[in-house]
């Protein structure tokens, strides 16, 4: 009999962790900025005072929308009927009125500048942020040795439990992106999940030898170290790849790229193959696109020998989506899998932190 392919609708529910919504210089303009994610709209400004505040953007007055308002002092004006709303998410002020009703407030969100991203905290129960499960400092995104970060980002028609399956998609590296792995690992842990790939790519790697190690941390940021090669110099590069889902159906995915300097070369030559690498790696998301586009979900796919660990993938991420007090021991049980195609030097599975 053929295998039914199964899938559950999509659960209204967006995934617990920090969330990129773009460069933190951005948002520093003294203007209220849109965000769309998890459903609905956010407003994103800066006061006076120079705290950047994230706000539930749909004004419970009448529903005008915050970040077409405009910023006064340390709020935000709605620009239907004028109600300020403060860091606090309350009506600090209604212009022709004394009195601000107790309800007048709209929800706030917690915020965090790293690597000169933004990241707000979305968490269906309301908690704050867990201290077990922050974003990384990469030293990288600081240092003269490295390009400066070129941020680039798509707005991707599927859910995003589509992208993450790709940490554990072997198979898929070497049909969709002409990169054919010698050496596949994973290794899960905590809210932490890594993939440790050494293969050949003729775009990041031309002859030689591809190493990446990406590590998720949380549901939604991936820090990958890339050392590939180009005109037969060895290149370093650090990626940033975060998702951010805007609704059920849809995701934004940001593209951060540094790539280390060439001693010798000059700063133009060296963000000329920064550029490329942006490039490169357009060019492989879009191939994924492709795939998306022509797919169905599907939660019970047929598996053989050699593919990656699908399903502990997705017991992975799979924490991020119930309460706290739902996780289950083998969501965040360290869980290694390896699939070796004949390399004899092996890199460490360990995480990228
Ligand atoms: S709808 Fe925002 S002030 Fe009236
Ligand atoms: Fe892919």
């Amino acid at each position: 009999m053929a295998h039914q392919i199964e899938a559950k609708p999509i659960e209204q529910r967006f995934a617990r962790g920090w969330h990129c919504v773009g460069l933190a210089a951005d948002f520093k303009d003294g203007k209220p900025h849109r965000i769309d994610a998890f459903g609905t709209r956010l407003v994103a400004f800066q006061g006076e005072d120079g705290a950047l505040n994230v706000l539930d953007a749909w004004c419970p007055h009448m529903g005008g929308d915050l970040s077409m308002g405009a910023v006064e002092g340390n709020t935000v004006a709605c620009p239907f009927h004028g109600w300020r709303y403060g860091a606090d998410g309350k009506a600090a002020e209604i212009p022709y009125c004394k009195r601000v009703p107790p309800k007048a407030k709209v929800r706030t969100w917690h915020v965090q500048e790293e690597n000169r991203l933004l990241f707000v905290w979305h968490d269906p129960e309301g908690n704050p942020p867990d201290p077990q499960q922050p974003i990384p400092h990469y030293k990288a995104c600081f240092s003269d040795n490295w390009s400066p970060m070129t941020l680039t980002s798509w707005v991707i028609n599927t859910n995003n439990r589509e992208l993450v399956d790709n940490i554990a998609d072997m198979a898929h590296f070497d049909v969709v992106h002409g990169a054919p792995p010698v050496y596949f690992a994973n290794l899960f842990e905590g809210h932490k999940a890594t993939q440790l790939m050494v293969g050949s790519s003729a775009r990041l790697s031309g002859e030689s030898r591809l190493l990446s190690r990406a590590t998720y941390h949380g549901p939604a940021n991936l820090f990958v170290e890339m050392v590939g090669a180009f005109d037969g110099l060895t290149i370093r590069s650090m990626l940033i790849t975060c998702n951010t889902p805007i609704d059920l159906n849809s995701f934004r995915l940001f593209y951060g790229v540094l790539v280390e300097r060439i001693p010798g070369l000059s700063d133009e030559q060296n963000q000329a193959i920064a550029a490329q690498y942006v490039e490169q790696a357009q060019a492989a998301l879009l191939e994924d696109v492709a795939i998306w586009d022509n797919k169905v979900r599907i939660d019970n796919p047929v598996l053989c020998e050699n593919d990656g660990p699908i399903y502990a993938a997705r017991r992975w991420y799979q924490q991020f989506y119930v309460d706290v007090a739902q996780i289950e021991p083998d969501m965040r049980e360290s869980r290694r899998f390896e699939l070796d195609f004949g390399l004899d030097d092996k890199p460490a599975l360990h995480h990228l932190d």
